[in-house]
């Protein structure tokens, strides 16, 4: 275990003058006040954990300065196709991952995805008294990961070669499970491995859209305490999922990435994109930094087809598809058209309306139903005081058991996404499935 040589404080200073060139240490603090800035971290324990461990040493293959950015990953291992296999994830979701874990000193926690500066986090927060395992499916993480755990002063952390599909040996069950890769289920060998009252922390993926949810285990089911928006590396193995990318524009400059095997002709979309735009608006507002994750989540979770249509720069550039596009705007979509979630200023504010931009020969009622939908969010759900609820409940459960709201059945588990109303507006919605 390291020593905590750093105390950090609400104010922490920053000592040297902008001028030299900081080293690991001055970098560290200058990442803790990013990550309170990003509002990433909460309390003292892991900020405390952020201070102590050496983030550089981790991320050997660049420099400090990038080692230290608060809200960049370092991809340590692509794959043939130059998608990320394994990386040291950001920062900033690190600590709102390990805040939402609600961690304490004594826990025993399994980390599903390793690199080992994740682990090192975990381990000074649980202190000598807990026990963290990393359990990685690549043998070459696995290699590096435990090398440079007793590099930065972390020998302890046991790392296991597998598929976190399986259950891991000789361990007694887990306070805490935090999955570091995205996953689209919840295998049996989670649930088990986790204490009753125990919390996951599982980067959930639902019709594209990846959510940081932090699930308690209660009698048979896992709820929802917090949930954020993030990105991940997918997972591999038994649990990998297959999303498509359907290409629309030459050169798969933009494409629509769908939850599952492609169910519409991309030729088609790819038609309607070429032809004429059909914008409609919703009238209804956001302020400059006022976050809407849950307006994109509700619209994931609406009946009917979805997926995030996603476009390079030059695209956006050529005008073929709104800026929105870049990080993956919302859409639904049928065999001919689709219709995507865009935003537009409101003029002499700092103000943005919702609208959406819809293409095809069924444009104009595809937009109505996202802007329908986007009024319903803000009308029903929006000002309620209460964010979605996602419940999740083992596959054998069945309808009449589920709690009213989205479902989304995988192979394990029936995920649930509930949207609570407001005193004004009882909660009537039917199940429906997606
Ligand atoms: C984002 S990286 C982990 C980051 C790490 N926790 C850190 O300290 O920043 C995700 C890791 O998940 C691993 N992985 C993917 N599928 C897996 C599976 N089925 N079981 C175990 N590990 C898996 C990958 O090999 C990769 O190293």
């Amino acid at each position: 275990m390291r020593k905590r040589g750093i105390f950090v404080t609400d104010t922490s200073p920053l000592t040297q003058s902008d001028t030299e060139p900081a080293g690991p240490d001055e970098l560290r603090l200058r990442m803790i006040d990013q990550l309170r800035t990003l509002s990433a971290l909460r309390g003292a324990p892991v900020a405390e954990a952020f201070a102590a461990v050496p983030r550089h040493v981790f991320a050997p293959e660049v420099t400090p300065e990038q080692a230290y950015a608060a809200n960049k990953s370092v991809v340590t291992k692509r794959g043939p196709d130059g998608a990320a296999l394994s990386s040291v994830s950001a920062p900033a979701i690190q600590a709102a991952m390990l805040e939402q874990a609600d961690l304490r000193p004594g826990m025993r926690v399994l980390e599903i995805g390793s690199g080992g500066y994740n682990a090192a986090l975990l381990a000074e927060i649980v202190g000598p008294a807990g026990h963290v395992v990393s359990v990685d499916i690549d043998g070459d993480v696995v290699e590096r990961a435990p090398r440079l755990l007793a590099e930065a002063g972390y020998p302890a952390v046991r790392v296991v070669h597998g598929d976190a599909e399986h259950p891991i040996p000789d361990e007694e069950p887990f306070d805490r499970i935090i999955v570091t890769v995205g996953a689209w289920d919840l295998p049996p060998a989670w649930w088990e491995q986790l204490v009753e009252g125990g919390r996951i922390v599982v980067p959930l993926l639902m019709r594209g859209t990846t959510r940081t949810v932090a699930l308690d285990k209660v009698e048979g089911r896992l709820v929802d305490r917090d949930h954020q928006r993030a990105g991940f590396v997918a997972m591999q193995g038994l649990g990998a999922h297959e999303e498509t990318f359907l290409s629309i524009a030459d050169g798969e400059q933009v494409g629509l990435r769908i939850d599952g095997p492609a169910d519409t002709d991309a030729a088609l979309l790819a038609d309607a994109l070429r032809g004429p735009r059909t914008e409609a608006w919703s009238g209804v507002e956001v302020g400059g930094t006022e976050p809407f994750d849950d307006l994109d989540l509700f619209l994931a979770t609406r009946p009917g087809r979805f997926g995030l249509l996603q476009a390079l720069q030059p695209a956006v550039e050529a005008k073929l598809v709104s800026g929105w596009a870049r990080w993956g705007a919302p859409t639904r979509y049928s065999d001919t058209g689709f219709a995507y979630r865009v935003t537009r200023r409101v003029p002499d504010t700092d103000r943005a309306e919702f609208g959406v931009f819809a293409h095809g020969p069924d444009a104009a009622a595809l937009a109505d139903q996202v802007v329908a939908d986007i009024r319903t969010w803000d009308r029903e759900h929006r000002h309620s005081g209460h964010r979605a609820h996602i419940t999740v409940y083992p596959a054998a459960t069945p309808d009449e058991a589920l709690p009213a709201g989205f479902v989304m059945d995988r192979r394990h588990t029936r995920v649930i996404v509930t949207w609570p109303t407001g005193p004004d507006h009882a909660d009537h919605t039917a199940a429906t499935r997606g």
